[in-house]
């Protein structure tokens, strides 16, 4: 088998052991998806990330716990610098799951508490807030990670 073809299976492998059989998409353009994302965000995010998408005070810098504020979801954060398969996985299994080891965060994983289709629409609702420029470029990411 060559290289590439098993770096293809490995990956497929993944995809499905996460239950998402083709690469992620979001769709900040369909505004019923949006709209669906906005309550989803509002129920289970917003308590932490804020209603405005502007995260916690000083988000950059660890609290006496260790622990890191939510940081803002709008483009003044750096959601946008991941990938929506990124930011899918991060919101589904929690910072945790992916990180590992000892990891401590506030961020929980959402896979027992939302389905796929709201996880994806809360996403798109983020991706929605952003300037055209910054979705431009995090499209033109997605297709780059979906290349490879
Ligand atoms: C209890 C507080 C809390 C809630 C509720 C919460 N988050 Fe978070 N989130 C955090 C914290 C804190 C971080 C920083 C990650 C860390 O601890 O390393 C984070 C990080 C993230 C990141 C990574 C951002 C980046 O730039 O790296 C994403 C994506 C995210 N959250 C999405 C969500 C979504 C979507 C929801 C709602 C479904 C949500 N979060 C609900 C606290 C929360």
């Amino acid at each position: 088998m060559k290289p590439s073809t098993r770096i293809l299976l490995a990956s497929l492998l993944l995809l499905f052991s996460a239950g998402t059989v083709t690469a992620v998409e979001l769709k900040p353009s369909d505004s019923a998806i949006v709209s669906k994302g906005k309550s989803v965000y509002r129920a289970h995010c917003a308590a932490c990330h804020g209603f405005t998408l502007k995260g916690q005070r000083n988000w950059r810098k660890r609290k006496a716990d260790g622990r890191l504020p939510a940081p803002p979801h709008d483009a003044s954060g750096h959601t946008w610098h991941h990938t929506g398969q990124q930011l899918f996985d991060l919101t589904k299994f929690g910072p945790k799951a992916l990180i590992g080891g000892n990891y401590q965060t506030d961020m929980p994983g959402y896979n027992d508490i939302l389905s796929d289709e709201e996880i994806i629409s809360v996403l798109s609702y983020i991706k929605s807030t952003w300037p055209k420029k910054i979705r431009r470029r995090h499209d033109a990411m997605d297709r780059k990670a979906q290349k490879k």
